[in-house]
């Protein structure tokens, strides 16, 4: 099998030391790339700073244009990347093909923000001593991006660096995360149809070793970072004066109030709970963790979640009827495991699942578990929630600020004072009424609070940051 290309300064190049990407459900090998050479790390950067000047001059059809084609090829294409990222990140078929479906959106949206990303203008005259000036601000590039993506979703977090800095005209230099390269790299060939120019984009990985000295870059600005929280809050530590935007973990939560009691809201709770505490085996940094329903509801909540969990089929993400696949290898699922050991050593009880087959995990439903447990307290990145009873409101809302993360929680109520207070209090990045923390419109700001991470995506919040306001004043 010939190894996939990287792309550097929107060509396609062989680096130095071979990567193998092996499929997760059976080890066997997908494909491979290569590490981009320090010599092509090098041309990659200095072309994107070359470009930076010309990009940020590119007409708004040119980059509209250009955000407009990935779309549509994607969605031409729908098929074969869905399969390309089942067969590296080991996601069920139905959920890639949402991943790509999301995609599509996400560059559409791009191209729409930047055909309205556009100047405002004050008129100074309504202060008596500013009269006759105008203030017109534009925002510009803050320079070339440098976007570190993660294995969780090999796409639709990779278009989220790479299309808002398009839509901005803003070169980027893209790491993709080095188990789930080759949807990124196919994004490259797709990019280097647009005919954007030279520099404009590249896509490569690098050892570990050597991506400190990428982050150090002064030629790239921006830092865009999806994945872990220590390597996160590193990137922010080593390079204060950045433009670094941070989208890390999550213990996400719900909570079912004592009004969403009927059996159609219980029966949707615990779909929703079911589905997306183990959508993509729970590898979502909004997968749903830890749940809590008032004392009213929880014994019919907890049973229908239990219930719903256990009928969710696991195995080949290549099936069809599959919805549950396995973790993105071995450790990972094993490290899970020892989570939820160490949970039930502390008291808690299994519901249902709580084995490990290889790199799978069954769907696992856990109740009676310390607050201290790993299970709660930390980001589990795994098909595992925790059910639990609270006796008021306040103590809900308590019980998920209880945490070091806060990026988005699920509240099922239909009391609107109780949305509105949910949204005041919670430490979040965002509230979700009537479902769970795991929604995403991929248009919508979307980052997270505490250690959770700083700076929003979404394609207006990314465009935000990787751009700064700058004032022409005019007399007129
Ligand atoms: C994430 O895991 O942070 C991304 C979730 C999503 O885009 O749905």
């Amino acid at each position: 099998m010939d190894a996939t290309p990287i792309w550097i300064a929107g060509s396609p190049e062989h680096g130095g030391e071979v990567l193998t990407v092996t499929h997760p459900y059976d080890g066997s090998e997908v494909g491979s790339t290569t590490h981009a050479t320090p010599e092509q790390v090098e041309r990659a950067v200095s072309a994107a700073a070359a470009v930076a000047a010309e990009a940020a001059a590119l007409p708004v059809h040119v980059r509209a244009a250009a955000l407009d084609h990935v779309s549509r090829t994607l969605a031409d294409r729908h098929e074969e990347v869905a399969r390309l990222i089942t067969a590296e990140n080991g996601k069920p078929i139905t959920w890639a093909r949402a991943e790509v479906g999301r995609a599509v959106g996400t560059f559409r949206w791009a191209a729409e923000e930047t055909r309205r990303f556009d100047a405002t203008t004050q008129d100074l005259g309504a202060d008596a001593a500013m009269a006759g000036r105008l203030a017109v601000t534009r925002r510009f590039p803050r320079g070339p991006v440098l976007g570190i993506s993660p294995f969780n979703f090999p796409l639709n977090l990779v278009a989220h660096k790479v299309a808002p800095a398009i839509a901005v005209g803003a070169p980027i230099v893209l790491k993709p995360a080095p188990a789930t390269p080759l949807s990124a790299l196919l994004l490259g060939e797709i990019l280097a149809e647009t005919g954007l120019p030279d520099g404009m984009f590249s896509v490569f990985c690098v050892p570990n070793e050597q991506a400190p000295a990428l982050v150090a870059d002064e030629r790239l600005p921006v830092v865009s970072f999806t994945g872990s929280v220590p390597v996160g809050w590193s990137i922010a530590d080593a390079v204060p004066r950045k433009r670094v935007t941070l989208e890390l973990g999550g213990n996400a939560a719900v909570l079912v109030c004592a009004d969403w009691s009927s059996e159609e809201d219980l029966d949707w709770a615990a779909t929703r709970v079911a589905t997306f505490s183990n959508y993509q085996a729970g590898q979502s940094c909004i997968a749903v963790q830890r749940v809590y329903a008032h004392a009213s509801v929880y014994e019919e909540l907890a049973a229908r979640v239990v219930e719903k969990a256990a009928a969710l089929r696991d195995g080949d993400p290549a099936e069809e009827d599959v919805v549950v696949g396995p973790l993105i290898n071995a450790e990972a699922a094993k490290r899970v495991e020892e989570w939820v050991n160490e949970a039930v050593a502390a008291g808690g009880r299994v519901l249902t699942g709580g084995k490990r087959y290889g790199a799978s995990f069954e769907p696992t439903v856990l109740a009676d578990v310390p607050a201290s447990a790993k299970v709660v307290a930390d980001e589990v990145f795994g098909p595992v929630c925790v059910v639990a009873s609270v006796d008021s409101l306040d103590e809900g809302l308590a019980a998920i600020n209880d945490s070091r993360f806060g990026l988005q929680a699920g509240i099922f109520t239909h009391d609107t004072a109780t949305a509105f207070r949910a949204h005041r209090e919670l430490d979040v990045g965002g509230v979700i009424i009537g479902d769970v923390p795991s929604f995403r419109a991929d248009q919508m700001p979307y980052g997270g609070a505490r250690d959770s991470g700083t700076g929003r995506e979404g394609l207006r919040s990314a465009m935000d940051d990787y751009t700064e306001a700058r004032v022409l004043v005019l007399r007129t």
